[in-house]
Order: structure tokens, then C-alpha cells, then sequence
């Protein structure tokens, strides 16, 4: 049994290499409203959905994410990403970045911040435009300019950078990941 929503659950798949293709306006409106749909404990909605499309502060935030990453004693991470293409923001033309505010409940916080990321990961995939989740995005922020960056970008006092979805278009199309069965218990 299927339907158009578990299809595009089930054909979603991260995306890391990017063509300049702007997705439309319109549909990067109809994305941060799936965003704002996201349950949240007690409805709190202690998140913020900022829809950044510009090429200047995106090429910042890669440079300064980067520079954080290469500074840093243990190197894994930085040459994982050199190893493959050298940018952790893979070129995506725009992303949804997510502040959150763990005032309420750092718990909460968190598991809300994951639903409005994937909310927006799925009304993507659903309209065609690729995406991937991006935790790095915190390494954009972990430099001098933070706070010139979040002061652009309009982040409230008291919030902090949860997670980006960077959108775009697939440079070359890819797999969902293979589903593994056997962490399904089904009683009767
Ligand atoms: C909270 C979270 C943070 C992630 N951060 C990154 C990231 O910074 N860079 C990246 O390339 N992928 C990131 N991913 C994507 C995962 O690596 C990816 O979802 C996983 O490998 C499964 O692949 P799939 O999304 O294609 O199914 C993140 C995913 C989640 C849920």
C-alpha cells in the first residue's frame, strides 16, 4: 500500500552536489509553510525557518565554516569534506536555516528542531527539489563572525543555530538508503 506522501518519503535522499538552479520563490514559500506546519511539545514552536538565498553570505558562511573546521586539532571532519568536492554547503544555491530556543526544554528543542527539518526535507522532495540535512552548518557559525552572520540573517536573542536544509537541484541524481527490514517488529 502507498500514496503520494510515502513515495516521497521513501524516494528522499540527501543530496551534495549542486547545480545553480534556484528553486522558484513560490515554492520556497510553500516549503517554509510546511516548515511552520511542524508539531512541537506544547506547541511551543521555539524555532525560527529562514529561507537564505544569498550567494554572497552562503559563499561567507562556507568560508568561515571551513576555516573553523581546518583550525581545529582533530581534522577527520575537514578532510572528509576535501575528500569529497571541499565545501560543506555543496554549492546549494539556498537552504532554510533553524534557530532554535532551548529555554522551554533543551530536550524538546532538539526533537522539535529534527520534525520542522524534516518537514521541510519532505515538502521539498515532494516539489522536486533535492536537499540535504546539514549539522555542519553549526561550523559556520563557531567563528568571529557568528554574530555578524546571525545579525544578518535576523536570528532573536536567545536563539542559536540549530540545523540547516540546504535545496537546490541534483547535479546527478541519487539513491534513497536501503531500507533495513529488520528493525521492524510487527506483533500480533
Ligand atoms: C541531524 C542530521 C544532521 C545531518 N548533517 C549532515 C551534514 O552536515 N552533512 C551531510 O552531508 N549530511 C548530513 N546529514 C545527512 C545524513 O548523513 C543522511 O541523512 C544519512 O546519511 C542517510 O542518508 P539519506 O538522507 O540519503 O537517506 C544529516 C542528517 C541529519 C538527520
Amino acid at each position: 500500500m502507498t500514496t503520494e506522501t510515502i513515495r516521497t518519503m521513501l524516494l528522499r535522499y540527501s543530496c551534495r552536489a549542486y547545480t545553480d538552479k534556484m528553486p522558484s520563490d513560490k515554492s520556497l514559500r510553500a516549503i517554509a509553510e510546511a516548515a511552520l506546519a511542524a508539531p512541537s511539545a506544547v506547541n511551543q514552536q521555539n524555532w525560527r525557518v529562514i529561507v537564505l538565498k544569498n550567494k554572497e553570505l552562503i559563499a561567507d558562511l562556507e568560508t568561515e565554516g571551513m576555516k573553523f573546521l581546518a583550525a581545529q586539532n582533530d581534522k577527520s571532519t575537514y578532510n572528509r569534506i576535501m575528500s569529497r568536492g571541499g565545501k560543506m554547503l555543496y554549492n546549494a544555491p539556498c537552504m532554510v536555516i533553524v534557530p532554535i530556543n532551548k529555554s522551554f526544554s533543551e530536550k524538546y528543542a532538539l526533537i522539535d528542531l529534527g520534525i520542522v527539518v524534516e518537514n521541510v526535507a519532505l515538502a521539498a522532495a515532494s516539489l522536486g527539489i533535492n536537499s540535504v540535512i546539514c549539522g555542519m552548518i553549526s561550523n559556520c557559525f563557531a567563528g568571529n563572525r557568528a554574530e555578524e552572520f546571525k545579525k544578518w540573517l535576523g536570528v532573536p536573542k536567545d536563539y542559536e543555530i540549530g540545523l540547516a536544509v540546504l535545496l537546490g537541484y541534483a547535479e546527478n541524481q541519487g539513491q534513497p538508503h536501503e531500507l533495513d527490514y529488520s528493525k521492524i517488529s510487527f506483533l500480533e
